[in-house]
């Protein structure tokens, strides 16, 4: 088997690439300090922003492949710390990318559908990245390095993803299903649109593209979907017929960070290679923790 290293391991992305990937590749996983681990993968300890820790364990390592799924991913602690988390989102990013380039083995970075500003979706991978956010920036500023750098890099841009998560990883739908479980007033717009996909599809995608081509590809679910209409799926899906949603629009709440309104991904180019995204119903009806949270209120 080839060996893959997965940056990232222990967040909420890597976690679900390391168990999708095991089935194919040597799994190896590198995390900064998180005791998230994926079943049946070894998970090393190596701060990102130190570049002498990554080049000694890569050369320990020796991967055939490498998908960077570290990030400091939240946007608001971007907007907020822009120095700090260029550091991780941008340089180590792109010293990696330098590394894989050097040792001519696969690089995937993985982006985000806030390259974009929401204005004229949906997008494809040939329309122009146009952030509102300091993460929107970053992700970008890596993009165009990373490529610039190694050109024969794959870039995937990913649409907002939900999931099981592992033992402290979360996504966006964890707090969703903490609020129903304690019964509080969840506020979902209405008005702000994504293209979801789940952790598992888009590991799934991630891998595919891997196998098959290079450049940039957008990972995304074929439904277009607003934040209230998520939550109502979800909602039924458990079966939380008391949950408390309330339809809120945008402007009515401030927020730290700007957002682009529908960064929907057209995700053509991948379904090309055969990427095949399930529906989100589907796709809910899979989750531990959604089927946790149907038992706890039934
Ligand atoms: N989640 C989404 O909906 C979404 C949507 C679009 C794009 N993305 C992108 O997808 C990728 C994965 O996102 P995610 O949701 O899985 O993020 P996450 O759950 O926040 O996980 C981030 C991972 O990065 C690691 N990390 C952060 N700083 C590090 C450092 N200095 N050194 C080593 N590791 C470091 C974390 O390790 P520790 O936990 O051990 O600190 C963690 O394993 C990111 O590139 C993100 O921008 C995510």
């Amino acid at each position: 088997m080839e060996k893959l290293l997965v940056t990232g391991a222990s967040g909420f992305l890597g976690w679900n690439l390391c168990r999708i990937a095991r089935d194919r590749w040597d799994v190896c996983g590198l995390a900064r300090r998180n005791q998230n681990q994926p079943h049946g993968v070894e998970l090393r300890r190596v701060d990102l922003t130190r570049f002498k820790e990554i080049r000694k364990n890569l050369r320990e390592i020796r991967p055939d492949a490498l998908i960077h799924a570290a990030a400091e991913s939240s946007p608001n602690f971007c907007q907020l710390n822009p120095a700090a988390s260029h550091v991780i989102n941008v340089e180590a990013t792109v010293y990696l990318a330098s590394l894989c380039a050097d040792l001519r083995i696969p690089f995937v970075f993985t982006s985000s559908d806030l390259v974009f500003n929401g204005l004229k979706p949906p997008y494809n991978e040939d329309d122009p990245v146009c952030p509102v956010s300091v993460y929107g920036e970053q992700k970008a500023e890596a993009e165009r390095a990373v490529l610039e750098r190694y050109p024969r890099a794959l870039v995937c841009r990913m649409a907002l993803m939900f999931g099981d998560a592992g033992q402290g990883g979360t996504s966006f739908i964890q707090p969703l299903i903490n609020d129903m479980k304690n019964g509080r007033q969840i506020n979902l717009f209405t008005d702000e649109y994504r293209t979801p996909v789940s952790a598992a599809n888009a590991a799934q995608g991630i891998l595919l593209a891997l196998s098959k081509t290079n450049g940039i590809v957008h990972i995304g679910g074929l439904e277009r979907i607003s934040r209230f209409d998520f939550g109502k799926l979800m909602r039924d899906v458990a079966g939380v017929r008391n949950a408390k949603l309330n339809a809120c629009k945008r402007q009515s709440i401030e927020m730290a960070t700007p957002r682009p309104p529908d960064v929907s991904l057209d995700s053509t180019r991948a379904v090309a290679l055969g990427f095949k995204p399930g529906p989100l119903r589907k796709e809910l009806e899979r989750l531990a923790c959604v089927q946790e949270l149907r038992d706890s209120v039934t």
